[in-house]
């Protein structure tokens, strides 16, 4: 079954309670947590207390992307925060091989993410010991961007090397993902559809938007 992660960052921070048990009552998988330090992406967001606090309003597990530089200084911190899932950036360190060491150690699922442009040859050293891995269908900074088409290609090739190498990995897609690319994704071997603005936006009801998704998968 394709898993449902809204991202909270195109939620209402000053309601954000609100909004997390919203999309857990209406049926999301995953809460998907960006985090960015304004080094390895030009944006900041949230750290720690935001995933602890999130962690006292959700019993859903907590999907930590890390969109920061040097992740292996600060994994164990966000697992002991309250993450279930913690993936860094291939592009984000030269230590990817002891940061996800380090957060299976501590007990979380390790991921891997990688950038638009980045050789999808990464993962073929890594797949066996990764429980996640992320394509990144936007260049991560922003929520609302636009899916760059490319990716579809990239996610089909990523699956395959996923079938050879290690068959239980889950393959997430984060950006611009929406009803309207969500079916063409989990047909080409997506497992995880990450969304912000799609699920969180003026336009309906985070569960309004969440049944468009899960209709849009199921059909
Ligand atoms: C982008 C983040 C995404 C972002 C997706 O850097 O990693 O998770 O929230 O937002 P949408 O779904 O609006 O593209
Ligand atoms: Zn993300």
């Amino acid at each position: 079954m394709t898993l449902l992660a809204p991202s909270i960052l195109s939620a209402d921070f000053a309601r954000l309670d609100d909004q997390v048990s919203a999309a857990e009552a209406a049926g999301a998988d995953w809460i998907h947590v960006d985090v960015m330090d304004g080094r390895f992406v030009p944006n900041i967001t949230m750290g720690f207390v935001v995933v602890e606090a999130l962690r006292t309003v959700t019993r859903l597990p907590l999907d930590v992307h890390l969109m920061i530089a040097e992740p292996e200084r600060y994994v164990e911190r966000f697992v002991a925060a309250g993450a279930d899932g913690v993936t860094i950036h291939a592009e984000a360190t030269p230590h990817v091989h002891r940061a996800l060491q380090l957060i299976r150690l501590a007990g979380a699922r390790a991921g891997l993410a990688v950038n638009p442009a980045t050789p999808l040859d990464w993962f073929e050293d890594v797949l066996d010991e990764l429980d996640l891995a992320l394509l990144m269908s936007v260049n991560p900074g922003f929520g609302g961007q636009k899916f760059i088409p490319r990716s579809l290609e990239r996610l089909e090739r990523l699956a395959s090397l996923r079938e050879r190498i290690n068959p239980e990995a889950r393959i997430e897609v984060d950006g611009g993902v929406g009803p309207a690319n969500a079916a063409e994704l989990v047909r080409r071997g997506a497992d995880v559809l990450v969304a912000g603005s799609a699920v969180f936006n003026d336009r309906a009801s985070i569960a309004q938007n969440l049944r468009a998704l899960r209709d849009a998968v199921q059909n």
